[in-house]
Order: C-alpha cells, then structure tokens, then sequence
C-alpha cells in the first residue's frame, strides 16, 4: 500500500490555492497557535466547520489568551458552551487549559504520550496538535483522513491498518518539511473535495495516482453509523410562574449529569394519567433519533431534587435539548 512521492505535494499545492479562510489558522509564528488550536480541535470533535466558527470567534473575543480561559469556571465555559453539544468538551478543554498553563507554562508538550494525558484529548487530537503546533511528522487519522487514503488505495477503510500505512509511507508523507499544512491540508482536501458522496474526481489534483480514479471496480464507502430510534416520555413540572422543575439527577445515559425534567424511555402498557399531553416531536442527539411525548402538570410542590428555573430567561446553563422543551412548554402561557 504505498502512495506516489508526489502525494503531498501535490495536496499542499491545492491547499494553498484553495483552503478555506478559518479563523483557528493563524501562522506559524503566532503566540495564539497553542490557545486556538487547542480550542478548535476540541469544539471540531464531533461538530462540523461552520457551526464551529461562531463559537471559536466567541470563545476568542471573550478569552483572549490560553491563561485567561483557564481561570473561567465550569459554570462559565458551559453557558458558553450551550447550543454546541457534547457538553464533556467544555469541562475537559478547561481542565486540560489549567493543565497546559500550570505544568506546561502555556506551551504544548513535544511528545505524544504526553500531550494524550491531557483530559479528552485521545489519539487524533493528540497528533493533531503535534502536528499542527510543532510541525511534527504526524497525520491525525480521522473519517476524512481515512476515506481520503482509502479511496486513492481504492481498499475499504477495514483492511487498511492505518498506523502500519503511515510508517511504511513515512520517507514520502514527511518529504515538504510542511506537517503542520500537511495535517490540515489533508482534512480540507478530504471536506472539500474527496468527499464521502459525488468527490470531486474531475478536478482533484490526485488524478494521476488515484486507484479509485482508475478502477472499474470501485470501492464502496461506508455510510454513516445507523440511527437509532428511541421513544421517550417527558414529564415536567410547571408552575403559575412561568417556572419549570429540572434535575440532574436522570438516568439517561446521553444527558447524564445536565438539567432535565424527568425523562423515561416509553412503556407502552403505562397510562401517564396524572399528567397532560401536550405534543410528539423528534429531536436527534449524537447517532440517536428521539421520538418524544411530552407531558405536564401544574404543580407547587416538586421532587425534593428538582429545582425551579425559568422558562424564559435564565444565566443557567441549559442544553439545547432543554431549551427545546422549554419552548414547547412556552405555548402553555
Ligand atoms: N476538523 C478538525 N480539525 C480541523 C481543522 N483544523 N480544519 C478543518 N477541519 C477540521
């Protein structure tokens, strides 16, 4: 499984004609490297470039350096945080910001094993920052890593063994002295020409050398992970006051430790009579799809773990698939 010398090249050349203007790519000289790299690589898990960006220019505006968004509290970072999701990043980007500052005096460690000690920082991010921060020979393996050197293989993503492909092709991936372009360069060629459905093959500047291209037997590429359907029931408590009762202390293991009303997956064979209907709707969260009922009742008495918030303004954090309900609750008033 080798690739043509030219590979990357040929991937930095269309990167420097072609990249897109983010606000997370700063030169290579900049004091800022560390603080945004690390802030986008955490908000980019999982979330895609353009619903990252106003939160990036948010986070940067308000915090302007590593230093001063280490010493924000988790309350702070999360209100912040709200609407972005997978809300564990928020609490491991503070803890892993006071790390960097305190043990690290504000600079990124220059090995792997110990830029993987950070908290929610795992393989990719790891070499990503490597790379990217100090020019490391590394590729950051992610989906559009893979299926970009999948597919100019032309082998399925399973049969390749990534960290084998790389060393036996390391002599040709680190031969422009540009790694940390590299590291990049390699994502945006994967979002923005090979892309999963319809890539971009007439004008991709792999042509030559590209399996997939040439063959008439052309891999197939994996779909995203199934979605699973889920039914659950919402119960919540609301009072005269336009005030609803939220705990964190539910069981769902997705919205583990936020503030929720109560939350039980459906059971078809229970009446919920002491409650009203008030409407189904679906909303997804990560790879679950949610068939929802929710319920109320007016009440002045709750649960002695619930508490009261407002339904219209509040400084609390609440996830957006609170506010959701919040909204739907609203209609009541
Ligand atoms: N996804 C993760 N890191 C990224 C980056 N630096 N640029 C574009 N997409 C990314």
């Amino acid at each position: 499984m080798h690739i043509n010398s030219n590979l990357p090249k040929n991937i930095l050349a269309w990167y420097d004609n072609n990249r897109r203007t983010l606000p997370w790519r700063v030169g290579k000289k900049s004091p800022k490297k560390l603080y945004y790299r690390l802030l986008s690589e955490f908000m980019l898990q999982q979330t895609q470039v353009k619903t990252v960006i106003p939160y990036f220019n948010k986070f940067t505006k308000k915090f302007k350096t590593l230093n001063s968004l280490s010493k924000v509290t988790e309350r702070e970072i999360l209100k912040l945080w709200e609407g972005l999701g997978y809300y564990r990043r928020a609490r491991n980007l503070l803890a892993s910001s006071k790390i960097l500052v305190k043990k690290y005096k504000s600079e990124l460690p220059t090995t792997l094993n110990e830029i993987k000690t950070l908290p929610g920082v795992g393989e990719y991010t790891a070499n990503a920052l490597l790379g990217l921060v100090h020019n490391k020979p590394t590729i950051a393996i992610d989906g559009n890593v893979k299926r970009v050197f999948a597919r100019y293989l032309n082998k399925k993503e399973e049969t390749i063994n990534f960290e084998k492909f790389i060393i036996s092709n390391k002599k040709k991936l680190f031969n422009t002295n540009r790694n940390s372009d590299f590291v990049e360069a390699l994502m945006e060629f994967g979002a923005l020409i090979c892309k999963p459905k319809n890539p971009n093959c007439s004008i991709c500047c792999l042509k030559k050398s590209c399996k997939y291209l040439k063959s008439s037997k052309k891999i197939k590429i994996n779909k995203k992970k199934m979605i699973k359907n889920k039914d659950y029931d919402i119960f919540c408590y609301i009072n005269k006051n336009q005030k609803i009762a939220l705990t964190k202390k539910n069981k769902i293991g997705f919205l583990k430790n936020f503030n929720l009303p109560s939350i039980k997956e459906t059971k078809n064979n229970l009446k919920n009579k002491n409650w009203k209907f008030l409407k189904n709707y679906q909303n997804s969260i990560s790879n679950l799809k949610l068939n929802i009922n929710l319920y109320y009742k007016f009440s002045d008495k709750i649960p002695p773990e619930y508490n009261w918030y407002s339904l219209k303004n509040n400084n609390e954090f609440i996830p957006s698939f609170t506010k959701r309900i919040f909204k739907q609750i609203s209609v009541l008033f």
